[in-house]
């Protein structure tokens, strides 16, 4: 599921991944540096992002918990472990998928991303879609989907809705630098306290497997 090589094949590919991957580390480095934000002050880590830079998808989930928090990696606990099985479900690893957060850092006790931190923040988070070009965006949860839908001022949308609304449909983006498909998704955490959803969660991974 990883992109199409070009014309000089393997060359041409590592060469794109080595540059995708000095390119995300210099935004990291800047967040570490210039970023101001008080989350910054209480974390114990940053928490960029993981996976393949040059994955056809690139997951956007809410925020760091105490376990991202603790080992500066996105969707290392609970969640992490709920959308690992979603991706095997539909044959997908990490070697497949790139992973980033709305915030950087832990908002504490666990807390909703403040319109101010998500603002500071997401900056960034546009960089690494620049970056790593996806094909499909899937966004997990309310945070994520309201975002991106709102940033890329998808066309034809009445208001932006929630993700109950919108989980399972596809929605095309396309700007003058960008196209994608952004697939809106319940946030993999929810499963664990409305076991009702995962069997939704398993359909929507099927659907957005096709856009791949
Ligand atoms: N939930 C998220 O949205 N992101 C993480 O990194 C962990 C849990």
């Amino acid at each position: 599921m990883q992109k199409t090589l070009g014309t000089y094949g393997a060359v041409d590919e590592s060469r794109e991944l080595t540059d995708k991957r000095q390119a995300l580390e210099a935004v990291r480095e800047r967040i570490e540096k210039e970023l101001v934000c008080p989350l910054k002050d209480a974390a114990k880590n940053i928490v960029f992002g993981k996976g393949n830079p040059d994955a056809s998808i690139m997951f956007i989930g809410e925020a760091p918990g105490e376990k991202e928090d603790l080992q500066g990696v996105p969707f290392v606990g609970a969640a992490g472990k709920q959308l690992d099985s979603l991706l095997q479900s539909i044959g997908m690893t990490l070697d497949d998928a790139y992973i980033a957060n709305i915030l950087k850092y832990r908002p504490p006790g666990n807390r909703d991303p403040q319109p101010d931190e998500i603002a500071r923040h997401t900056p960034y988070l546009i960089e690494q879609i620049e970056i790593i070009k996806p094909k499909v965006i899937a966004t997990l949860g309310n945070f994520s989907t309201k975002f991106v839908l709102a940033r890329f001022k998808v066309a034809g949308m009445k208001g932006i809705q929630g993700v109950s609304q919108l989980h399972g449909k596809p929605v095309e983006v396309s700007t003058s630098n960008a196209m994608f498909t952004v697939i809106p998704l319940y946030h993999p955490a929810a499963m664990l306290y409305r076991p009702q959803l995962r069997e939704i969660l398993h359909e929507d991974f099927q659907i957005m497997k096709q856009y791949l």
